[in-house]
């Protein structure tokens, strides 16, 4: 059996790492890992396989950034090309990006069975370009890996057939879990002039909060009276800098601290000894909740609700008031705890793994 992988953005990496891991453990199937390139800095990419032990890819497509349809077409044109040397028997594809969209739809009109992982789960806001690669790669997979119940019930009132889906948890933390068993130094603070738990961690990239600089600059207006109470420290992602510089959007307050993307592992150190996080990404609000970190999403909706409703996380939207209204309740002790996933115990690569092996 031969399993080909595709990877394209920085989410992916952390979820590809453990499902390579577990395909190791069977000596008939062979794997083949395929980066499209959608990321290709350093620090958005090669970093995070040199930490998460993941191969090389074998190969590179190179697609770059781009327009949506720019760079979804190209990773469709050069990913077909790259199936006509080496048609494998499985394509495997995880979360929401354009590469996985992209990769999933040559699959199926090659008619090569398509695994995704991390199906099923929806914010229901078809604004959102991630939506619509979920929606879309959901609905041409053959095999659905879940992470949670209500992914299965999203699938289900779509009319995907009940056979195809497989509840197994979620990839992420199972790197998560990993990661920390290994890391040593997983309580020394990330920078020196900070202690544990008195700053909070900040990340900001999606188009809705930094490509409207209405809504960029409020979301900053709040962040700066934040950081009147509590440092914050910002990784920002190239995207954010890009619309900084051209938004003119600068902080002079010390208290608020701007960084280059950093590794999994440097960052998995930061949040894990953060006071709190403020953040518009997904696995962030998972991994939160995973650690009983308290967790805001400047978001309006969120394709995680379990993270709501079981776990540390609030969504507390663009408003700027009630962004620092939040925050301020966070300061002052009072924080929502995490209930714990029975599902979330570091071992749903290796149900992915085992359910492609015996369908096969
Ligand atoms: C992509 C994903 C998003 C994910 C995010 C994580 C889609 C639709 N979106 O968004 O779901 O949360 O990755 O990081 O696939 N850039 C660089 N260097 C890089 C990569 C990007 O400078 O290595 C800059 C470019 O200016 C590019 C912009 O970031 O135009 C956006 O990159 P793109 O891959 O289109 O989407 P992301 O915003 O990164």
């Amino acid at each position: 059996m031969k399993l080909i992988h595709v990877v394209g953005a920085r989410p992916n990496f952390a979820k590809i790492a453990p499902i390579m891991r577990a395909v190791y453990e069977y000596k008939t199937i062979e794997q083949v890992l395929v980066h499209t390139g959608q990321h290709y800095d350093e620090n958005m990419s090669k970093c995070f396989f040199e930490e998460l032990g993941i191969p090389e890819p074998d190969v590179n497509l190179g697609v770059g950034s781009g327009l949506h349809g720019e760079q979804t077409g190209e990773i469709m044109k050069r990913f077909e090309q790259f199936l006509m040397n080496d048609h494998g028997d499985i394509i495997l594809v995880v979360g929401d990006v354009n590469s996985t969209i992209a990769c999933g739809l040559v699959a199926c009109k090659l008619h090569i069975p398509l695994a995704h992982v991390e199906a099923g789960l929806r914010s229901f806001d078809r604004r959102m370009p991630e939506e619509i690669n979920r929606l879309l790669t959901d609905a041409i997979s053959d095999y659905l890996f879940t992470p949670a119940e209500e992914a299965n019930e999203n699938l289900i009132n779509e009319g995907i057939p009940e056979e195809k889906i497989y509840l197994v948890g979620d990839v992420m933390i199972d790197t998560l879990i990993w990661e920390m068993e290994r890391l040593e130094d997983l309580d020394k603070p990330l920078f020196k002039d900070l202690n544990n738990k008195e700053y909070a961690v900040l990340t900001l990239h999606r188009p809705s909060n930094v490509d409207d600089p209405r809504v960029f600059k409020g979301i900053m207006k709040a962040l700066n009276t934040i950081a009147e109470d509590i440092k914050i420290i910002f990784p920002a992602h190239p995207r954010t800098k890009k619309r900084m510089k051209e938004f003119q959007i600068y902080t002079d307050n010390d208290n608020f601290r701007i960084t280059d993307p950093l590794s999994y592992r440097d960052f998995l150190r930061l949040y894990r000894n953060s006071r709190f996080v403020l953040t518009d990404s997904g696995s962030i609000q998972q991994e939160t909740t995973y650690l009983n970190i308290p967790c805001l999403t400047i978001r309006g909706n969120t394709e995680r609700p379990f993270t709501i409703s079981k776990g540390t996380n609030i969504l507390v939207g663009v408003d700027p008031e009630k962004i620092v209204r939040e925050s301020k309740k966070i300061l002052a002790g009072e924080e929502k705890k995490s209930v714990g996933f029975t599902l979330w115990d570091g071992k749903a690569a290796e149900r992915i793994v085992k359910i492609l092996y015996e369908g096969f």
